[in-house]
């Protein structure tokens, strides 16, 4: 693709999504936009970047075009339990203690700001229904939102292949949290129940969710500049009670990034509030 086709697609992203394309990133546009292109009747790489620029179709259309780009560009490679620690902290370390706080009004809430597919919210839930009794009264509620609207159709539908259960989920879990139908394993209703899933882009604002106990924003900050990384951490420690809990991912920390939030000593990828800062 050309240079200047490159510019205006890495252009479109930054300011759509806050994702940062470099210089040598030209392959990876080339291997997600050949095959959009195929499916709209485009030619190529430079057809498109046309029918971005406006030159085919309804506003309508237009718009769609722009979606299905912003979706193709997305990386939303994610798998159930992903990385296993921060679940086994939030286990161990993380909700004996909310528990302990929570015990008069009984309430959790969970944000999952980059849910993808759905495999991360729904190990959240599967972690919570197997905690044991003592969450059994509790009002449990996650929210899954994620920029890309393909993403989450897929982790509303609660659909997986044999692969993507295989990728990280016990055996014992599957069976009891998925049924088979066909090729596929789906999610089973009570589960999903916990879930609700919304479409929103993390530079847009999201004050009008409220607030969260726990907040897992993991594997998206990575795709931004430090700046778009600041402005969102300091934006999501608003949607936090002074004791709300950060989990983000094992490449991802608030160092030299922002002072709303101090790192959990001896819980990597674990962050609390900077009573300085709210
Ligand atoms: C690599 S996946 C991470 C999924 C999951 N959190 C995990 O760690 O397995 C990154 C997700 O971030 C989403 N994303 C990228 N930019 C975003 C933005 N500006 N707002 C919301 N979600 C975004 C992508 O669509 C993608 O689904």
């Amino acid at each position: 693709m050309s240079p200047e086709d490159f510019s205006f697609v890495a252009d479109f992203l930054k300011k759509k999504s806050g994702i940062s394309l470099t210089d040598d990133k030209t392959y990876l546009v080339e291997s997600r936009l050949l095959p959009l292109a195929r499916q709209h009747d485009l030619d190529d790489i430079t057809g498109l970047v046309a029918a971005m620029k406006g030159g085919r179709g309804s506003l309508g259309d237009h718009e769609s075009l722009m979606d299905d780009v912003l979706d193709a560009m997305t990386t939303n490679e994610t798998f159930f339990f992903r990385d296993n620690k921060p679940f086994d902290a939030i286990r161990k370390d993380i909700l004996p203690q909310l528990i302990e706080r929570r015990k008069s009004a009984k309430s959790l809430r969970i944000w999952c700001a980059a849910a993808s597919t759905g495999q991360e919210p729904y190990s959240i839930a599967m972690l919570l229904k197997e905690y044991g009794a003592q969450l059994n009264d509790w009002r449990l509620s996650i929210l899954g939102t994620d920029v890309s609207g393909e993403a989450l159709k897929r982790a509303e539908a609660g659909n997986y292949s044999q692969f993507e259960v295989q990728r990280g989920l016990p055996a014992q879990l599957l069976i009891k949290y998925l049924h088979k139908e066909e090729k596929y394993w789906m999610i089973n209703s009570e589960l999903k129940s916990m879930i609700r899933y919304k479409k929103l882009n993390l530079l847009s604002s999201f004050e009008s969710l409220g607030k969260f106990d726990i907040v897992f924003c993991r594997n998206v900050l990575i795709y931004f500049e430090v700046e778009t990384k600041r402005q969102i951490l300091e934006r999501i420690s608003r949607q936090m009670p002074p004791d709300g809990i950060l989990v983000l991912g094992s490449a991802e920390t608030v160092l030299n990034v922002s002072d709303h939030f101090q790192l959990i000593p001896g819980l990597s990828g674990f962050y609390k509030i900077n009573p300085a800062m709210s």
